[in-house]
C-alpha cells in the first residue's frame, strides 16, 4: 500500500475527526463559500439522477443533502468515524433509509459494477490524497458513472499563496473568540507565523512543478505513529481538464470556489457572514463569479469539476 494511502486512513480514523469535520462551517468563512458552491451545483445538476456515488463522503455534507432529494446515495469513505458521524447526522435528518454506508479507499472501486451510478461525486480532494494514483482513481470513477460527474480537487495554483502567506487562514476565521482548537492557534501564533516567516523560492518552485504537497516528512512522522496530514497532489486546471476529457468525461465546466472571497479582508467577511440577507447574496455572487473559468485556479483549495458521461 502506497503511504500516501496509509497516512490518510491514520488521519482521517482518528476518532474525533468526523466531529471536527461536521463543525467546520461554525468556524471556517472558505468553508461556507465552498460547501455553497457545491450544493447550487448539485441542486442545479439533478435531472435524470437517481444513484448517487459519493467517494470520501465524510460526515455527509453532500450525501445527506442528495438523499433530502429523494436519490439512494452510497456514502463511500475510508474512514469509520467519519462514517459514524455521517450515520447520526443522517438518522437526525430522517434519511437513513436512502444512505447505503460503505467503507473503503477509493484506490479500490472493484467491487462497484461499470456505469453502476447516475451521478458520481467526490468533494473536497479525496482524489488528492490518493497520490500518486489520483488518474487511475479519476479514471475509475468515470467508470462507474452512468451519467455525470462532479468532482473537487485540490489546486496548485489556488494553493500557492500558502507558499508566501503562513496566516492565510486568519482571512477566513469566523469567529476569532470561537473555542475551535486551529482557531485558538492561528489566532495567538499570528505574529510569530509573520517574524519568523521566509520566503523560499525554491520550494514554491517545487509547489509549482510537481504539485505535491507533503512527502518525506509526513512518512517520517507517520513511522514514528503520529498521523501527519495527507501527503496531496494539487492539480492545475489545464491538468484536470485533460484527464477527464481523456478519461471520456464531456462538457467539462472548471471552478474555483473561493476566488472571490479571497480578495476581501476578514472583517469584511464576518460582517457579510453574519447579516442573513447579505450572506446569501454575496453567496450567489460567489456561486457566479467562482464558476468563471478565469478565475478556476484561484479557487480557495478547490478546484472544482462538473462533467457529463
Ligand atoms: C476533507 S474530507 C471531505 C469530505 C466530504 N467529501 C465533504 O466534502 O464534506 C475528505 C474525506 O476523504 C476521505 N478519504 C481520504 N482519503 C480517502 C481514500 N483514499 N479513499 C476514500 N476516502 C478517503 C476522508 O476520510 C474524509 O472523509
Amino acid at each position: 500500500m502506497d503511504y500516501s494511502q496509509k497516512i490518510a486512513e491514520r488521519l482521517w480514523n482518528l476518532p474525533d475527526k468526523g466531529e471536527l469535520e461536521s463543525r467546520r462551517e461554525e468556524t471556517y468563512i472558505d468553508d461556507i463559500v465552498q460547501k455553497s458552491h457545491i450544493e447550487k451545483e448539485l441542486l442545479a445538476h439533478l435531472d435524470g439522477v437517481r444513484t448517487v456515488f459519493d467517494g470520501g463522503a465524510g460526515c455527509g455534507r453532500f450525501s445527506i443533502l442528495l438523499a433530502r432529494q429523494g436519490c439512494a446515495v452510497t456514502h463511500f469513505d475510508i474512514s469509520q468515524s467519519m462514517i459514524d458521524k455521517a450515520r447520526a447526522l443522517a438518522a437526525e435528518a430522517g434519511v437513513l433509509d436512502r444512505i447505503t454506508f460503505v467503507k473503503g479507499a477509493l484506490e479500490d472501486l472493484r467491487g462497484f459494477k461499470d456505469r453502476s451510478f447516475d451521478l458520481v461525486m467526490s468533494f473536497d480532494a479525496p482524489i488528492s490524497y490518493t497520490y500518486p494514483n489520483q488518474e487511475r482513481v479519476i479514471s475509475e470513477l468515470v467508470r462507474i458513472g452512468r451519467k455525470r460527474l462532479m468532482l473537487s480537487v485540490s489546486s496548485r495554483l489556488g494553493s500557492l499563496p500558502y507558499a508566501a502567506n503562513p496566516i492565510q487562514k486568519n482571512q477566513f476565521i469566523l469567529d476569532e473568540s470561537s473555542g475551535d482548537a486551529f482557531v485558538r492557534w492561528c489566532v495567538e501564533n499570528r505574529t510569530k507565523s509573520i517574524e519568523s516567516f521566509h520566503f523560499d523560492k525554491a520550494t514554491a518552485m517545487r509547489w509549482w512543478t510537481e504539485g505535491v504537497m507533503g512527502g518525506e516528512g509526513e512518512i517520517a512522522e507517520y513511522e514514528r505513529g503520529g498521523a501527519p496530514w495527507c501527503i496531496t497532489y494539487a492539480f492545475m486546471p489545464d491538468e484536470l481538464e485533460g484527464m477527464l476529457r481523456r478519461h471520456g468525461v464531456r462538457d467539462i465546466h472548471l471552478a474555483g470556489p473561493g476566488a472571490f472571497a479571497r480578495t476581501l479582508p476578514n472583517e469584511l467577511l464576518v460582517k457579510i457572514m453574519n447579516d442573513p440577507e447579505q450572506r446569501a447574496e454575496f453567496l450567489d455572487f460567489c456561486h457566479l463569479y467562482d464558476a468563471n473559468p478565469f478565475v478556476c485556479g484561484m479557487g480557495k483549495d478547490n478546484l472544482f469539476a462538473l462533467g457529463e458521461l
